[in-house]
């Protein structure tokens, strides 16, 4: 009997409709449009701003848009993996209000929070219930409200995060297309530079910690790019290296989307040519969990059964990874 690989057989994905672009946050903070542009390569971010809806309305849109593209019956999903970095609550797990809304009664789940990086450790994780025989179908969604812990008057961040996310129906593969291979690392020393400061069990929300402000996302951003162009670099690298694979032999590079400049210093490192990198940062800034699902959305019709794709992603914690598949369809 063949090995059973792990395979990607449809994505979807969801952005809200409200743009919120350099333009507007000139007039919410002291920032240009110039600067945005020439230091991250972002134009304009997405905010959800649906009353009361939180990340389970993004994760949801876009399940319903996988759902619907590859006619899969909700009955038949096992298993939810929620990649997200905004859950809905603290408790119980976005991934089962996710399951209850769409009526996936035969699936349980959970909730991975490895910030930029979770959809790597998603489908990573997801993969070894497929390759092990015990699922069929195991939904990696990707997904944050960036906007619901970010700081409006806080230039180092409000410029960079947008909300959004994706999701990947992972299913067995016998012609040994799919994920070939991960490595995935975390090092908690890399907390104090991007972080949440309160609403933890540390420092459970008060008046003082809302009048701080210390409920948004707090970034030592030059430290974080410094870390980020040499693990991304470095991991990717070692996973290339490690399958025989040259900048040459690869297709696609799919890099988290943090700033163009950092993907273009990843990519100059590696040696990729721009064309084979996918980009789309312009539009929805850095989306968390939900960059590397929306790549694999917007670009999936550029992707042909048996291309050599390969992932790769920085975030906090600090987490990284990369991830090489073959494309199956
Ligand atoms: O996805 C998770 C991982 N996160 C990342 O990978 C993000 C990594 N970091 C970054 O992308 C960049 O560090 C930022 C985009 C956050 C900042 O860009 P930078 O080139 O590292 O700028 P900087 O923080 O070193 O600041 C340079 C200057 C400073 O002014 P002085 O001290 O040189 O006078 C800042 O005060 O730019 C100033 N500045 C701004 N100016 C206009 C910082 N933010 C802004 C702004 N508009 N929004």
């Amino acid at each position: 009997m063949s090995k059973i690989t792990a395979a990607i057989a449809g994505v979807g994905g969801w952005v809200p409709e409200d743009v919120l672009t350099n333009h507007d946050l000139e007039k919410m903070v002291e920032t240009n449009n110039e600067w945005i542009v020439t230091r991250t390569g972002i134009s304009e971010r997405r905010i959800l701003k649906v009353e009361g809806a939180g990340t389970s309305y993004i994760a949801i849109k876009a399940i319903q848009d996988l759902l619907s593209k590859t006619k899969t019956n909700v009955l038949d999903i096992e298993l939810i993996i929620c990649c997200t970095t905004t859950p809905d609550f603290v408790f119980p797990a976005t991934a089962n209000l996710i399951a209850a809304e769409l009526g996936c009664t035969n699936a349980w789940g959970y909730d991975l929070q490895a910030a930029c990086s979770g959809f790597l450790y998603g489908l990573s994780t997801g993969s070894q219930f497929i390759e092990t025989g015990k699922y069929k179908k195991v939904l990696v969604v990707g997904a944050d409200k960036m906007s619901s812990i970010i700081n409006y008057q806080d230039r180092a961040t409000c410029i960079i995060f947008g909300d959004g996310g994706g999701v990947a129906l992972l299913e067995p593969n016998h012609e040994g297309l799919g994920i070939q291979d991960f490595q995935l690392h975390s090092d908690g020393n890399g907390a104090p530079y991007l972080h949440m400061k309160a609403g933890g069990s540390r420092k459970p929300a008060s008046h003082e910690s809302i009048d701080a402000r210390e409920h948004a996302v707090f970034q030592e951003g030059a430290t974080v790019f410094k870390f980020a162009v040499t693990n991304m670099s470095d991991v990717t690298t070692k996973l290339m290296e490690r399958n025989g694979l040259t900048s040459e032999d690869l297709s696609w590079f799919v890099p988290h989307q943090a700033n163009r400049r950092i993907i273009e210093a990843v990519a100059n490192r590696l040696n990729v040519p721009i064309e084979k990198v996918i980009i789309n940062i312009q539009k929805y800034g850095n989306t968390t969990n939900g960059t590397l699902p929306l790549c694999l959305w917007e670009f999936e019709k550029q992707f042909k059964k048996g291309d050599k794709v390969v992932l790769s992603a920085f975030g906090g914690g600090f987490t990284w990874g990369a991830l090489y598949m073959k494309w199956a369809y």
